[in-house]
């Protein structure tokens, strides 16, 4: 029998937990705050915005949405920032992208401290976890790893091989797996026989971008399938980089879309924003 893995649940519990901390915290004196910045009028990222906003909301964080238009300029962008850094009340930036194009992504999320980048983009960030160590880890591979646990799937000995080598996805998923004991194969568009490598995995990470991209006869019988994709299908409908219907037939565990991995990308969020918050309230850095 496949088991679905339920996502929305696993993140309603998480965001539980959360919420009682962030009411500790509040005791204390301390309330985390996150800022989301937002340029220009991208319809996918306004709908991410304000879903972030509301599970803000519903834990207990204290956010700040700044909306600006596209034809802001990359000095407007980097001074608000700077200013954020600096803010007492704001343990967690984060900037939406994609940015218009006249604004360099890479000189922004340079910009943000490393200490309060709740996305996990800056090369501080991404260099600890390369090595193994605390840091901010980038919130949709986190939440894999996370969701993992919490169905006491471990992943120590385990071949998982990750499709995709995004930097917000696919590179995180193969490091944070590494440091998780895995054996670990990243796949990519280039890859050549590409089910040659998916079937021997005992873990399929699917970050691809493109709708039912892997079928069942991509995975060994049993496999554990991770599905990070988000597309539409011919008839409009939200789909994975997985077929579902037919994948769920050979895996053993799969997780579904919508109701995987996605809800568990801003649990993470709030989880690092929370985390940021306890390390300035303590003045502890990692
Ligand atoms: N755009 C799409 N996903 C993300 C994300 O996780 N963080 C940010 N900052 N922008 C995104």
């Amino acid at each position: 029998m496949t088991v679905i893995i339920d996502g929305k649940a696993i993140a309603k519990d998480i965001r539980l937990e959360l919420k009682e901390e962030i009411n500790q915290l509040k005791q204390e004196g301390v309330t985390p705050g996150l800022a989301v910045i937002l340029v220009g009028e991208d319809q996918a990222s306004q709908t991410y915005v304000r879903n972030k906003d509301k599970a803000c909301a519903e834990v207990g964080i204290h956010s700040e949405i700044y909306r600006y238009p596209a034809e802001l300029t990359e000095a407007e962008l980097l001074s608000k920032v700077d200013e954020l850094n600096k803010d007492d009340n704001i343990h967690g930036i984060l900037v939406q992208l994609p940015l218009p194009s006249h604004i360099s992504e890479d000189k922004v999320i340079d910009a943000i401290s490393p200490l309060k980048d709740v996305d996990g983009f800056h090369p501080v960030n991404v260099g600890k976890m390369s090595i193994g160590k605390d840091a901010y880890y980038s919130c949709t591979p986190y939440g894999i790893i996370k969701m993992l646990e919490k169905e006491n799937i471990s992943l120590e000995g385990k071949h998982v091989v990750v499709v995709g080598r995004s930097n917000i996805v696919g590179k995180p998923a193969a490091l944070l797996s590494l440091k998780e004991s895995a054996t670990v194969t990243v796949c990519h568009s280039k890859t050549k026989d590409l089910s040659s490598f998916t079937r021997q995995a005992d873990v399929v990470i699917a970050a691809v971008g493109k709708a039912k991209f892997l079928k069942a006869d991509d995975f060994k019988p049993g496999a554990i399938v991770i599905d990070v994709g988000m597309n539409r299908d011919e008839e409009g409908k939200l789909c994975g980089d997985v077929d579902f219907e037919s994948a769920k037939e050979v895996a053993g565990r799969i997780t579904p879309v919508p109701g995987g991995v996605g809800p568990m990308t801003i649990t993470m969020l709030l989880f690092n924003t929370v985390k940021s918050a306890k390390l300035h309230a303590a003045k502890a850095v990692f």
